[in-house]
């Protein structure tokens, strides 16, 4: 089923220069970019894409994170995409991700894991509307 996904490339990506080749892997699993944008965001946008987890010990030093400098946030479409992207991010610990996927090739990090993808239909619908009000 073609899904939708959101995905963002946060701040340790741009700051890595990592944006090219994580979009080449999303690119090459055949997945089509619908929208992408440039920015760095503020504490409220961080508390409304993070809202299941403003509650939690690691969140402020996640906010800090997150707002630290642009991140690049984009839509994908392609088949099952939801699960395709989380597949290709790899666990969120970077230092367990598996070899092969972007966390697991990139990331040394359980808080600086360089990408988000959305975890359900759900949440993918909720976060395209608060990334690209427009689309
Ligand atoms: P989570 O939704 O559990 O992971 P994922 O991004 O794989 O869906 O957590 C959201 C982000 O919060 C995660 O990408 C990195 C950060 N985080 C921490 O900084 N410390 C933690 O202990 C956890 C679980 C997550
Ligand atoms: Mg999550």
């Amino acid at each position: 089923m073609t899904q939708r996904t959101l995905v963002l490339l946060k701040p340790d990506a741009v700051k890595r220069g990592l944006v090219g080749q994580i979009l080449a892997r999303f690119e090459a699993k055949g997945l089509t970019i619908v929208a992408m944008e440039h920015r760095t965001i503020d504490a409220g946008q961080a508390d409304a894409h993070y809202a299941e987890h403003v509650e939690r010990d690691f969140y402020p030093p996640l906010r800090d994170f997150v707002t630290s400098g642009p991140i690049v946030s984009l839509v994908l479409e392609g088949d099952e995409a939801i699960e395709v992207v989380r597949a290709l991010n790899g666990a969120t610990d970077g230092r367990k991700a598996a070899p092969g996927t972007i966390r697991g090739d990139f990331s040394l990090s359980n808080r600086e894991n360089l990408v988000h993808g959305s975890d359900s239909p759900e949440s993918a619908e909720r976060e395209i509307a608060l990334w690209f009000p427009g689309l």
